[in-house]
């Protein structure tokens, strides 16, 4: 997408986020976008094409046989106009269709059809998601050059709690405000480290930190989206890996070696994890018994991974995160000089950590850039357009590892 979406066909597929889709076409034609919707007959069954209607201020259509379109050819002529299709919710049936370019009824029909980009928010149960299959199909559609936005973790209508839920609305909103040229970071190759680690004290206990990892697989996915070659490391999370090169690790050790190990020949390295400071000098073999009212452990301090690769001979373009309690923007701009990274990215932890949501302020040689509170989806856009203008125009560095 190369300007903001105007005209937007919703498709809605069967399940239960079918509710959430209404407040989403009144917020998208709030905005002033012409939304025309698209219902398969399951998603009729959830809501009425009636309430879709009076919401779009627009006639509904759910037939591939629909006389109202004049030229006979609903499939081919009502995403003609649009900017996008975005299929919302997107079941885990419509999407296995999608790979397999089935085509049985009007909104299948038109998501092949098309000459626009197609956008999908998968909303299903945990384990369909989780599903090889639904994995599979996943990857396909990425590689298919659709763009997924969510699911979202949390609590489901079936009872169950993790990821499959459609994101919110707004958070919906938010990321089809974002412009992205899908090819922005085309032929790059970014090396991002997310989540926390865990720094073990003995075999049943470790230090770790409350980071969720939401924000460094915000930017995993979105550097994927725009076509550059992503390697993640990650530190322990509950999410779902996307789809690109993954390393898992524990330890800040472990990942400062893993980052070791890839930064040759990385364009960019954008370090998210909350990697922890200290480790416990020695790790007990056994488990701890609690004798004494009082333990005190000796810690010792980890390697600092971004420091690390911005003093390599010819280190890739760095961006850094710094996670504040207070005075927010005066130790951001003291990291930022301190790791020497050209661009900062300053949050704040009560509104970051944990959260689908977040507050950044990005700083660089020009000053800060304070960006609009969203979702961590949003953020990841707007972070890489950023970072995408600063890039040299072939960044490919030749870092070699220290000694
Ligand atoms: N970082 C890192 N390795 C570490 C510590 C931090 O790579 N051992 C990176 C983080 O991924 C982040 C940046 O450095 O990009 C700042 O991390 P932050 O935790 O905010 O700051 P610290 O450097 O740890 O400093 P302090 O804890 O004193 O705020």
């Amino acid at each position: 997408m190369t300007r903001p979406i105007q005209h937007l066909v919703v498709g809605m597929t069967g399940g239960i986020a079918a509710y959430k889709t209404a407040e989403l076409v009144r917020l998208l034609v709030k905005q002033g976008i012409r939304v025309d919707v698209v219902m398969t007959s399951a998603a009729t069954r959830f809501i009425t094409p009636l309430t879709m209607q009076a919401l779009s201020g627009r006639p509904v259509y759910t037939d591939l046989w629909d006389e109202r379109i004049a030229n006979g050819m609903p499939h081919i002529e009502l995403s003609r106009q649009a900017d996008a299709i975005l299929v919302a919710p997107a079941s885990a049936d419509f999407m296995a269709k999608l790979v397999h370019g089935a085509a049985d009824d009007l909104l299948s029909t038109l998501c092949l059809a098309r000459d626009c980009p197609l956008i999908v928010a998968p909303a299903m149960n945990r384990q369909m998601w989780e599903h090889p299959a639904t994995q599979r199909n996943v990857a396909q559609l990425q590689k298919d050059g659709v763009r997924l936005i969510g699911p979202d973790s949390g609590e489901q209508a079936c009872g169950e709690t993790g990821l499959g839920r459609m994101l919110e609305p707004q958070s919906i909103v938010d990321a089809l405000q974002v412009t992205c040229p899908s090819n922005l970071l085309a032929g790059k190759r970014i090396l991002i480290t997310a989540g926390p680690t865990i720094e073990a004290i003995d075999p049943v206990r470790g230090i770790t930190n409350f980071s969720s990892g939401k924000m460094g697989y915000a930017i995993a996915q979105t550097a994927i989206e725009m076509g550059a070659d992503v390697t993640l490391i990650s530190g322990p999370t509950a999410l779902a890996a996307p789809h690109c090169t993954t390393i898992q690790v524990t330890s800040a050790q472990q990942m400062h070696d893993a980052v070791m190990a890839e930064v040759i020949g990385q364009d960019v390295f954008i370090a998210v994890a909350a990697v922890a400071d200290y480790r416990p000098r020695e790790v007990q073999s056994q488990k701890i018994k609690k004798h004494a009212d009082t333990l005190q452990l000796d810690l010792v301090r980890n390697p600092d991974i971004l420091a690390a690769v911005t003093s390599l001979p010819r280190p890739p373009f760095c961006v850094g995160f710094a996670a504040e309690s207070g005075h927010l923007l005066d130790h951001a701009h003291k990291k930022r000089l301190q790791k020497n990274v050209p661009l900062l990215a300053a949050n704040l932890v009560s509104e970051a950590m944990g959260g689908d949501d977040s507050r950044i302020v990005l700083i660089d040689d020009q000053g800060e850039h304070p960006l609009p509170p969203g979702s961590k989806t949003m953020l990841a856009h707007m972070l890489l357009q950023h970072m995408a203008g600063m890039l040299p125009p072939s960044t490919t560095s030749d870092a070699s590892t220290p000694e």
